[in-house]
């Protein structure tokens, strides 16, 4: 246990506002409102810790809506613990509703939550987060401003089943679109199929960018061990909502901050954890932001460095077989920092917000079940981390190699010679609208060898970044049983996409990137060894087409929609840097460097 100095009541934030007699009337008007609904007097001056609560769940976000119920746990715990809870909203994220997409709203919830940690009389907080962006939100929040915080994740659905068979969520979805256009389900079928993912309360069952991003909170050492997966409907999950809320009071009395935790061995740690997990190809994004939020530089080199050699020990769809269930139930996350432990790759003193180092809460959480979470010596593949490729298009793409699936590999790396290269003929879409409406166009003469090309879908040309990347073949292809084509792009994918695209390219093409210059029918090298994908024209003639496109004003993309998404536009960095907001991110330490006046 680390050996705290402890604060005392009035050094309490919260008193600033509500005991502070150099300025009577602030006092006043800060205390008197919220007295009108019962609250005494003596909960707001007797040094009790204020405890906020940022409730992400609502009508219009299924996957945390049941922190409306967990939160009566949480306060409790506040309460036995000596706290006095206040819940406020975040604002709402809900992955696959928000149009244009929910990655944009990630910026705009982190910045309110900004504004209450510092603006409120909170002396701690709990953040309740589940849906993809919700927690990134919430913890690059929790680095700016670094009062006292923990993560409570509201858990993952049960099992979806049909007959015996798992049903995953997002990852049925994208199997079940390939039977529609092959013919083999017509609408009714695909829907009442799409349906059996979502069979209780709680977030994405797969090892979606939900379930990775509560790992990570977990793994980065932001919520209690042990909590990030459990399911969210077991007995479990309420009783770890109460042991948050009695923890963040102790949190308060012992001082312990986000950046106290959010250190550089912790996001290394997490780098590990994601490839054990076969996280989703959005955590590269919201880490690598989390990170510079706590002052942290972390790189798509980082990734690959850290990252690539450490194998697959998550059998959970979309890289393996099970669901978060089973995953809970064989020890979850930290049954996978044991095998990363025992093989010497976890940075084992970092601290969490139990007070104890990730090490020390390790013992006796060995894997419950090999199949589910392998030993680190029997893995379901043996490099899983992310390849951060670069060329003469682009800076920097990842590419998810826990899901190279064989069939992939025996159709595109199968030159014995060269077996981490291939090469094709690109078709190049400009946007989802441009996919949709061209894919099944015979002229393109799409085949089994071409790449797709998907530009327009970063930050910038997609406000917040579409998850688009993973593009389905023509229908005629699927027909013939090609149910996959490599796929490149500057927008993202899906956490719960099976498909090795090669994603989040960066520069994209709205702010000058390469893959603007790119022509349907030009030839592509990738090559997985050398970390290159590579245009194969002469030098002259890219600089030729980069002339061309400037004298036109640059690569189009369509026109603003809302205030914030020209806000966000204005600002954003790219997909490889955490998709930051670049003003914000000189801010931290918040709470002390700028206390309230
Ligand atoms: Fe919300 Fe997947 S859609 S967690
Ligand atoms: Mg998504």
């Amino acid at each position: 246990m680390a050996n705290y100095q402890r604060i005392t009541p009035d050094q309490l934030r919260s008193r600033y506002w509500f005991d502070n007699p150099d300025h009577p009337g602030t006092t006043a008007l800060c205390i008197e409102r919220y007295l009108n609904y019962g609250i005494t007097l003596d909960e707001l001056t007797s040094g009790k810790p204020i405890i906020g609560i940022c409730q992400s769940g609502s009508d219009l976000t299924p996957c945390n809506r049941h922190h409306i119920d967990l939160v009566k746990r949480v306060k409790d715990g506040i309460r036995a613990a000596g706290g006095v809870p206040f819940e406020f909203p975040m604002h709402p994220i809900h992955e696959n509703v928000r149009r244009p997409t929910a990655a944009l709203d990630r910026n705009l919830a982190y910045l309110g939550i900004v504004e209450v940690l510092h603006g409120y009389p909170l002396d701690g907080v709990v953040l309740t987060t589940g849906c993809d962006k919700t927690t990134p939100a919430a913890l690059m929040a929790a680095a700016t401003v670094n009062i006292p915080a923990i993560v409570l994740s509201g858990g993952p659905m049960l099992n979806g089943w049909r007959g015996a068979e798992r049903v995953g969520s997002g990852t049925i979805i994208w199997e079940l679109r390939k039977r529609l256009a092959a013919g083999d389900i017509d609408y009714a079928e695909f829907l009442s199929r799409a349906s059996d993912s979502a069979p209780s309360i709680g977030h994405c069952n797969t090892m979606g960018t939900a379930s990775t991003m509560n790992s990570m909170a977990e793994v980065l050492g932001m919520s209690l061990p042990g909590s990030a997966v459990i399911p969210a409907p077991y007995k479990e999950r309420a009783m770890v909502a109460y042991d948050t809320g009695t923890r963040i009071v102790d949190m308060v009395w012992e001082d312990l901050r986000p950046l106290d935790i959010l250190t550089r061995e912790a996001f290394e740690n997490a780098i590990v954890a994601c490839s054990a997990l076969g996280g989703s190809s959005n955590a590269p994004v919201h880490i690598n932001a989390i990170a510079r939020h706590s002052g942290i530089e972390l790189d798509n080199d980082d990734w690959q460095r850290l990252g690539h050699e450490i194998p697959l020990l998550a059998n959970v769809m979309p890289a393996g077989a099970f669901l978060c269930e089973e995953f809970y139930r064989a020890g979850g996350v930290p049954a996978i920092l044991h095998e990363l432990h025992t093989a010497g790759k976890l940075h084992v003193d970092a601290l969490t917000v139990n007070g104890r180092s990730i090490g020390d809460n390790l013992q006796g959480c060995e894997t419950q079940d090999p199949d589910v979470i392998c030993r680190y010596n029997d893995p379901l593949v043996d490099h899983a981390g992310f390849l951060n490729l670069k060329g003469n298009l682009f800076d920097s793409a990842l590419m998810k190699t826990s899901v190279i699936s064989r069939d992939f590999r025996e159709r595109f790396l199968n030159d014995p010679n060269d077996p981490d290269a291939f090469e094709g003929k690109v078709v190049v879409f400009d946007g989802s609208e441009d996919y949709h409406a061209r894919i099944d166009d015979p002229t393109l003469n799409i085949d089994s060898r071409t790449i797709l090309v998907m530009r327009g879908a970063g930050p910038v040309g997609h406000p917040g970044g579409a998850e688009v990347v993973n593009m389905q073949p023509p229908e005629a292809l699927i027909k013939q049983g090609i149910e996959s084509l490599p796929c490149l792009g500057d927008g993202r994918q899906s956490g719960t996409s099976g498909s090795p695209s090669i994603l989040n390219a960066s520069p994209e093409a709205a702010t000058g990137g390469g893959l603007a210059l790119l022509e349907s029918g030009d030839r592509l090298r990738v090559d997985l060894k050398r970390g290159e994908v590579q245009l194969l024209i002469e030098a002259s003639e890219l600089e030729a087409r980069r002339e061309r496109l400037a004298q036109q004003g640059g690569y189009r993309y369509p026109g603003h929609q809302t205030p914030w998404q020209e806000i966000q536009r204005s600002m954003v960095e790219p997909l490889d840097r955490g998709m930051t907001l670049e003003p914000a991110t000189k801010y931290r330490d918040v709470a002390r460097r700028h206390p309230p006046r």
